[in-house]
């Protein structure tokens, strides 16, 4: 199979205690980590960071692999109405990460999503993780307002495709993205793994065995 399976230290989980290493994030790291050495992305950019734990499994695999990949972290570290307000305690302990582990690797854009648009040319992005607030007119919206940063053979990454609980709507503009090439994950609130501009001959893998890595990640979700 044209895919490689690690098992990864995460030097973020020796982290300032203030950062919360089990969040509803954790049990995707393993296929953040592998995707990401697998795919061996030039940018990722990640919309919605808040404490860290998906961002810092894209940069984990960026240093393990010693790749020319830079990974953004676009947040206005404040919170939002879904997961709550945080103090400014979280940006400094994400900021002391970034820097004690991933300094040549690790960028943190604090803004709001709209503000960031500029810094990235179109078709630069390789990896975007949608990870912001979570209704479907803010999903939409930032799937809508990204999609062109989205270089030829990138990958969109959703979380909480499974949660429809309160207002959440991530599933519903999933259910809409249909017709392009996909897998997804249900545990941990869902994962989608999105190919809207075409898929890289190294991700044929996983594309036409999705059923058989879900189960895989899914298994490996509390490591
Ligand atoms: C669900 S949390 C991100 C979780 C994170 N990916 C993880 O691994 O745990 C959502 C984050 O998005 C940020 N956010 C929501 N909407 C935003 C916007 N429009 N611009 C900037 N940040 C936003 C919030 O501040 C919050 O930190």
């Amino acid at each position: 199979m044209n895919w490689s399976f690690y098992d990864p230290v995460f030097a973020y989980d020796r982290g300032n205690p203030t950062l919360k290493t089990f969040s509803a994030w954790t049990g995707h790291r393993r296929f953040a980590y592998d995707l990401t050495r697998n795919l061996k992305p030039r940018t990722v950019v990640e919309l919605g960071t808040a404490f860290g734990v998906s961002y810092f499994s894209f940069c984990q695999a960026t240093v393990d692999s010693a790749a020319n990949t830079r990974c953004y972290a676009v947040d206005t570290w404040l919170g939002d109405p879904h997961g709550g307000y945080y103090s400014e305690a979280i940006f400094e302990a994400v900021s002391a990460i970034a820097r004690i582990h991933y300094p040549n690797v690790a960028t943190l854009v604090r803004c709001f999503f709209d503000e960031a648009l500029h810094y990235f040319p179109d078709e630069s992005i390789d990896v975007l993780h949608i990870d912001g607030y979570h209704t479907y007119e803010a999903v939409k919206h930032d799937f809508d307002t990204w999609i062109p940063k989205l270089a030829r053979n990138g990958v969109v990454l959703f979380h909480d495709i499974a949660e429809r609980s309160r207002d959440f709507g991530v599933y519903r503009v999933w259910e809409g993205l249909a017709c392009y090439p996909r897998i997804e994950f249900a545990h941990s609130h869902g994962l989608g793994v999105l190919f809207p501009k075409g898929c890289p001959p190294s991700m044929n893998a996983l594309i036409e065995n999705g059923e058989t890595f879900a189960a895989h990640y899914a298994n490996l979700a509390h490591k």
